[in-house]
């Protein structure tokens, strides 16, 4: 039997109108996450992956607005929710880690203050309960002596323990979703794949579902389950792990997976695609990936690109799939 689909996004467009033009920051994108799946969203860095994320917490901030779509959780659509049923579901229902934890934790309360404020909100627990629960869950995120950790402030914590507070604090109301936001890129790879791993462990513990943002692929192929692909605010492919490693049909996945550094380059610096990254304000006619693509014909520049099945569960945007692959 087929999971059930705790999360679908449906034609997502989140767009800026600023002073110079409008951004399609998220430009009508389709997917959806299973119960107990992880699922990666990749692509480089102004893509639209933190406002997809931030779009399905209903957090995007000015002067961005959602101005298309559905997205429904447990097929309820939280877009016709009122703010004030939004406060149950952030957190207790959905929880994201966000990619700067300095700008996310509260610098004058301790971090046990924090995390038992969100406990006592949604746990309804007393103070030395949710006291109790956040030391524990400081120790399973690997923070050393956590009785006395609990009562330093986050500027009293290394980047690396700073992003397991929040970790923390992200599963400490047990999430159905968790929106991992490119949580270890700041990271030095031996704390990443700590945090891969306590994740893992966390979601095979509970169940829940993870949305995984990342720009490398490397990380992705030692989570996830599916992965969707993104460029300038749309998916141009989307397929399970496997079968995105070993039959991609988009260009831009192809390039981003030979920049993967292997070997002993892991961690090291990225070969980056050639081209430069899509400038939001000046996307050119046609395929937004046009301009990069080592496979660009005239039709790709007056395209409108969708995603279209290359066998059921893979899905590519690029025009010219059947003829580059056949
Ligand atoms: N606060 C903002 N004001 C104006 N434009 C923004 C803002 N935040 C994001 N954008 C636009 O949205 C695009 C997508 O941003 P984002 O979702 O943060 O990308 P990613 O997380 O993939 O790096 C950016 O390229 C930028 O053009
Ligand atoms: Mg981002």
């Amino acid at each position: 039997m087929d999971m059930a689909e705790i999360l679908k996004v449906q034609d997502l467009k989140t767009y800026f109108k600023l002073q110079d033009g409008l951004v399609k920051a998220v430009d009508g994108v389709t997917f959806s996450v299973k119960e107990g799946e992880v699922l990666g969203l990749v692509g480089e860095s102004g893509s639209g992956k933190s406002m997809t994320c931030r779009s399905i917490l209903r957090l995007v901030p000015e002067p961005g607005k959602i101005v298309n779509g559905k997205i429904f959780y447990n097929e309820m659509d939280i877009l016709d929710w009122p703010e004030s049923r939004l406060v149950q579901y952030r957190g207790k229902e959905v929880s994201m880690i966000l990619q700067e934890p300095m700008t996310a934790l509260n610098p004058v309360w301790t971090i046990g203050e924090q995390m038992m404020e969100t406990i006592v909100q949604h746990e309804g627990v007393s103070q030395s309960e949710a006291r109790n629960q956040s030391i524990e869950l400081l120790r399973k995120v690997g923070i050393p002596v956590p009785e006395r950790r609990i009562s330093e402030y986050p500027h009293q914590f290394s980047g690396g323990m700073r992003q397991r507070a929040m970790i923390a604090i992200a599963l400490s109301c047990r999430p159905k979703v968790l929106l991992a936001d490119e949580p270890t890129t700041a990271l030095d790879v031996t704390i990443q794949d700590q945090i891969i791993k306590l994740v893992q462990d966390l979601q095979a513990e509970t169940g829940a579902s993870v949305v995984w943002v990342t720009h490398d692929l490397g990380v992705v192929a030692q989570l996830c389950d599916r992965v969707a692909v993104m460029y300038a605010g749309r998916i141009v492919e989307m397929a399970d792990v496997i079968e995105l490693f070993e039959n991609s049909r988009h260009p831009y996945t192809l390039g981003l997976m030979e920049s993967i550094p292997t070997g002993e380059l892991k961690g090291k610096k990225l070969v980056p695609i050639q081209g430069n990254p899509p400038d939001l304000l000046n996307l050119p006619a046609g395929c937004s990936f046009a301009p990069r693509c080592r496979y660009v014909m005239d039709a790709c520049r007056t395209a409108d690109p969708q995603l279209r099945p290359v066998k059921p569960g893979h899905f590519s945007a690029c025009i010219r799939f059947e003829e580059i692959w056949s």
